[in-house]
């Protein structure tokens, strides 16, 4: 059985609060909202709580999950303390879409949340709900995207719920999630006698490359490629997985000329569906107009790409809904979240990129 729980104006109820922080603390895993997608969280403390998180997504034992906390003395517990530099990150973006991975202490938490590296990736999530429940709890929270493995991150309470209902103890709903998209994981290298420290992006995500620029002046921000070689350890491992990807298989269309980009699409929309296939096409509002497919999907405003953001999965879920077989995607520019964007389409695309 799958209970919910519902906050009403971002703040749940007392009794809901004590009943859904004590089966956390009991060893129940729960699905709760925050600025970025629904967590499915477990005390990261209780292997055997953990445990169930990945099996019920169906996730691989060597990904490590994202550790939530209230606040910095929690952080204490777990990790070493920060250098300068990553403590300027956490003074400017916590709470928020900014998880750091550093050194663990041994013994703080179940070695199935960090899949036996030696360090944890910690994270404040800024939503009113989730900080409420991760204080009554008054454990460190392991939480990956409450999605089960290989579909969209879940960005509303009933996704979580087509996903994993049945299979986990309850769903806090919240409501939609802010930013849509994970948070940006990163780690830091201090410099080394000559040589100097390096940010390294592992995923992009809620905080943008240039706001991490902006904040570390002398600080190289190094992005990682998305292109891994398969043989190598990834430093993200879940890197390394295919992720977010529609059950119909989708092509990415890029180009600098918007009119190209609109006729190859269209191209190959009316193609897929001279070979019978049922079509579909993720636009934005300034070109839906344009497309023709059994289903065109308008995600956001070109003109405001924290909106493109905020409804990517949402977008992509309603392929599988449709039951499109053959999806293409049109590209958006890569500033700012857009970076994040266009990493999510790449894997949902599977690196099946057309550029014209
Ligand atoms: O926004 C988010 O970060 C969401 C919400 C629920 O907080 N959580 C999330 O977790 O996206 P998950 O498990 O889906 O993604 C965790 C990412 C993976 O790419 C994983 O490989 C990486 O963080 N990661 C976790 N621990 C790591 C570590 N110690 N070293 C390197 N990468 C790590
Ligand atoms: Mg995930």
């Amino acid at each position: 059985m799958t209970k919910l729980w519902k906050a009403a104006m971002d703040n749940l109820g007392p009794e809901e609060l004590a009943e859904s922080a004590r089966m956390l603390r009991e060893g129940g895993v729960i699905a709760f909202p925050t600025e970025t997608v629904y967590g499915l969280g477990a005390d990261a403390r209780q292997t055997e709580a953990v445990n169930k998180i990945f099996l019920a997504k169906g996730r691989p034992s060597d990904n490590p999950l994202i550790v939530h906390i209230a606040n910095r003395s929690q952080m204490a517990e777990l990790a070493a303390p920060p250098d300068e530099t990553v403590s300027r990150l956490l003074d400017l973006f916590w709470p928020g879409p900014l998880t750091v991975i550093l050194p663990i202490k041994p013994d703080v938490l179940s070695p199935l949340v960090t899949a036996g590296l030696s360090t944890v990736g910690l994270r404040m999530p800024d939503h009113p709900v989730a900080l409420q429940l991760l204080k009554a709890a008054g454990c460190p929270v392991a939480a990956p995207s409450a999605n089960s493995s290989g579909r969209p991150s879940p960005t509303t309470a009933a996704h979580v719920y087509d996903d994993l209902a049945g299979r986990i103890d309850g769903i806090v709903d919240g409501g939609a999630t802010g930013v849509g998209l994970e948070s940006t994981v990163v780690e830091y290298t201090a410099p080394n006698g000559e040589v100097g420290g390096v940010l390294h992006i592992l995923r992009p995500g809620g905080v943008s490359a240039e706001q991490l620029i902006a904040a570390l002046p002398g600080i190289e921000v190094r992005e990682a490629s998305i292109l891994q070689d398969s043989s190598s350890a990834p430093r993200a491992p879940g890197m390394k997985y295919a992720h977010y990807a529609p059950r119909g298989a989708m092509t990415l269309v890029q180009g600098s000329a918007p009119e190209q980009v609109l006729a190859r699409l269209q191209r190959e929309l009316d193609q897929a569906r001279a070979r019978g296939e049922r079509t579909g096409v993720l636009t934005y509002r300034e070109h839906a107009d344009a497309l023709r497919a059994d289903t065109v999907v308008a995600c956001g405003s070109l003109g405001d790409l924290e909106t493109v953001a905020h409804g990517l999965y949402a977008a992509l879920r309603q392929f599988d809904e449709a039951g499109a077989d053959f999806i293409v995607a049109e590209a958006c520019p890569e500033a700012g979240i857009g970076a994040a964007i266009m990493n999510r389409l790449r894997k949902a695309a599977a690196n099946r990129i057309i550029y014209v």
